[in-house]
């Protein structure tokens, strides 16, 4: 075996030349391995005693795209064009191994190739768009070449890989391997010789390209096709306009319009926070003080007290990743309607095709519904989703340290409360843990882990894993009222709410922060929530908030009354303006002695999002999330902050943290010490840094 750089080797296996690459964990591109790669092609191309080439890697993963720390450093070569040109040009077939993820600039460099094979289990796919930037090796010109145009734009502007079996039927790969992949890859390599099968270049075909040079009318279809998904976002316009390069350039002047393009994104600012976001979001999934090889409780089985909205949300998620789940209620008829509510979440997805009718009878079979609690006696997890009320929530925790078995984890869904003052109550607070869902639990990404100081490094580091295996997108946050999400949310509601006293209305609020990226702005969210639960916690506090309390001692629950700081036509979920709540709003305003003035959509962006990156500052001054990247993660999974702004943290960072010091500092003096910069807000202010 050669060494041909540091990451990859070449070795003659009888008459097929193995270029191999070594690179863990995934593979990437590097410097290095893409000239190992080109080195490599050389060594076969001149090695006279073999007459094709396999490209094949070591590890989990085939090439899982360019090396994403690179990008932003001084170009090095070879580019990957570079290196895909001489894969493409080689006078000898190359034929791509694939196993694992075939991503990115992984997946173009197969598509250089003259051939692929792949194992079942295998993954290919472009997912540069959610990078921020498109598929910049070739990938929009080569793609379409080989699956055509819709399948293209699809995969392009989605993001979303297709399995093995799906390739072969579009003939993105060449055959479907069992067993060993190199040696498949070999037998492949010298079938093509022993047939004297051409060196089949892709950038040479164009035969499936004439179904669009047919219809031009279906880029724009497309475009109409993803907008509402793709709102705010730029890469996925570029990428729909590479492809139609691949239709109207020939094939050297179409990569130089993919490079244009991609150039473009990647020095832009959404494509800088959607790369910090990738790296954010692992990173999250690590806690400082809990090493890697913490040893991990065993999760066979899940109990979860509680089967409404959030417990069978909550259920969902471990049934569908293989854990059976006792859920329990005090009476039958809730436990029914519980039942019955995940089973028609269930049914609604299998009709939209999205979910097998067996995988949701294999949910279903895994689901052991009861009205006793002692049944939860053997399982390896508790998770607690019931009313939020300490006391009790306190005596449930009681019970359950009774029932549960030696070792078993006792977590709550609690979004408020401490949940060190729950564990106390036990004798097993090291393993108490909070495990914050969202709702609707099913769908939404994030699990805001909430430790306690007791709280085990085992329990931590198993509820890290277990956020994984139900495909959840955790990060550990320590305790404090509303934790780390709704903390900075209730500082955003503040301010909505403030500012519509002062002269905004509800519809310029939202507009404002809908227009920012945010999926909805705070009073249509808090239409759709509901209205009258944010009334209890007030009542229950003894507080008051004279816009919100008319709304509801009016009925205005939001959606589900047809009315709240909308109103909703029957059966829509459209908000439309209503003069009863601006009268509502006009009364407030005069009783609270406000002179009511016109307010810029700049003051209401900077006086929704400012506090929320103060408070941010001062959980991390508190030490309560680790990271600023860990509060961008919650921001974004949980609340649906655009990726490409980064999350609050990061889009401070790109206004300039000094930027947001200073009109806080402005602010403060105008409305008072509400705004006082955070210490650490001001510290790295001054010091001209970034949160990190
Ligand atoms: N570059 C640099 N580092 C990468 C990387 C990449 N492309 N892909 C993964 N990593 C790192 C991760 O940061 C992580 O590092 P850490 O252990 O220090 O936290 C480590 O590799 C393992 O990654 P995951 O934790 O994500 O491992 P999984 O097994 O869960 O997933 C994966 C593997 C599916 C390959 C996933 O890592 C992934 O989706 N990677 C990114 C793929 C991608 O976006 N490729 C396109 C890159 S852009 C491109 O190719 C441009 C081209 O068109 C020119």
């Amino acid at each position: 075996m050669t060494a041909i750089t540091e990451f990859v080797s070449y070795q003659a296996e009888g008459s097929v030349g193995v270029v191999t690459i070594n690179n863990p964990p995934v593979n990437a591109l590097s410097a290095g391995v893409r000239a190992g790669i080109k080195g490599g092609i050389e060594a076969a191309v001149a090695d006279s005693s073999v007459t094709s080439i396999v490209l094949h890697c070591e590890g989990r993963t085939f090439i899982a795209g360019a090396d994403i720390t690179e990008f932003g450093k001084p170009p090095q070569e070879p580019s990957l064009h570079q290196v895909i040109g001489a894969i493409e040009l080689s006078t000898k077939p190359v034929v791509a191994a694939i196993h694992g993820t075939a991503l990115g600039g992984g997946l173009e460099t197969a598509l250089g190739c003259h051939y692929r094979v792949a194992t079942p289990a295998a993954k290919v796919g472009l997912p540069e768009v959610k990078l921020g930037i498109l598929p910049g090796a070739g990938g929009t010109q080569r793609l379409p070449r080989v699956v055509g145009i819709p399948m293209a734009l699809q995969m392009i502007t989605s993001g979303a890989p297709i399995g093995a079996k799906k390739a072969l039927e579009v003939g993105l790969v060449d055959e479907v391997a069992e067993g060993d992949l190199k040696a498949a890859a070999i037998a492949f390599a010298e079938k093509v010789v022993a047939e004297g099968r051409p060196l089949v270049k892709i950038s040479d075909r164009d035969d499936k390209l004439q179904e669009a040079k047919d219809n031009p009318g279906i880029f724009d279809e497309f475009r109409k096709s993803i907008a509402r998904r793709t709102r705010g976002f730029e890469a996925p316009e570029n990428c729909i306009k590479a492809v139609e390069a691949s239709v109207n350039l020939p094939f050297p002047e179409g990569l130089a319009r993919e490079r244009e393009l991609f150039t473009e994104l990647v020095t832009g600012e959404q494509s800088k926070s959607q790369r910090y976001f990738f790296f954010a979001e692992r990173q999250a999934a690590k806690i400082p003080d809990v090493p890697k090889d913490t040893p991990l409780i065993d999760i066979k089985t899940a109990g979860i007290i509680g089967a409404g909205t959030m417990g069978g949300g909550i259920a969902m998620n471990f049934l569908q990743a293989g854990i059976p789940v006792t859920i329990v209620e005090n009476n039958q008829e809730a436990l029914d309607n519980g039942v019955a509510l995940i089973k028609k979440n269930y049914a609604a997805t299998v009709s939209k095709g999205r979910m097998s009718q067996d995988a949701m009878d294999r949910c279903m079979s895994l689901l052991t519904p009861t009205t006793s609690l002692e049944d939860v006696k053997d399982v390896d997890i508790v998770i607690e989703a019931i009313f939020e009320n300490m006391e009790i929530k306190k005596e449930l925790f009681g019970k359950l340290d009774e029932i549960c078995k030696d070792g078993a984890i006792l977590a709550t869904n609690t979004s408020t409360l401490d949940v060190e003052e729950i564990g106390d109550v036990t004798k097993r607070p090291e393993y108490v843990i909070g495990l914050h869902f969202f709702s609707p639990a099913n769908v939404m990404r994030l699990l805001e882990e909430v430790r306690t100081t007791k709280t085990s490094k085992s329990v931590m580091a198993t509820c890290m894993a277990l956020a994984k295996r139900i495909g959840k997108v955790p990060a550990m946050v320590g305790v404090c009222e509303g934790f780390v999400g709704n903390r900075i949310l209730h500082r955003r509601s503040e301010q909505a709410t403030a500012l519509i006293m002062e002269g905004a209305l509800p519809q310029d609020v939202d507009r404002v922060l809908f227009d920012f990226g945010l999926p909805m702005g705070p009073f249509a969210m808090s239409d759709l929530a509901g209205n009258d639960v944010g009334w209890r916690i007030r009542q229950g506090k003894g507080e008051t908030s004279p816009i919100a309390d008319k709304i509801c001692e009016m009925g205005r629950f939001g959606q589900k009354t047809g009315s709240g700081y909308y109103l909703y036509k029957e059966g829509s979920r459209t908000p439309t303006p209503d003069p009863v709540v601006e009268e509502i709003i006009m009364e407030a305003s005069k009783e609270a002695g406000i002179e009511r003035r016109a307010i810029t959509d700049e003051e209401i962006l900077q006086r929704c999002v400012y506090p929320m990156i103060n408070e941010g500052a001062k959980i991390l001054e508190e030490g309560i999330a680790t990271r600023a990247s860990d509060i961008d993660v919650i921001w974004v999974y949980g609340y649906g902050w655009p990726i490409y702004r980064g999350g609050p943290m990061q889009y401070a960072n790109a206004v300039g943290l000094e930027n947001v010091y200073n009109t806080l500092l402005d602010y403060q003096k105008k409305y008072g010490d509400y705004f006082k910069p955070a210490a650490l807000l001001e510290k790295l202010a001054k010091e001209g840094k970034e949160f990190s």
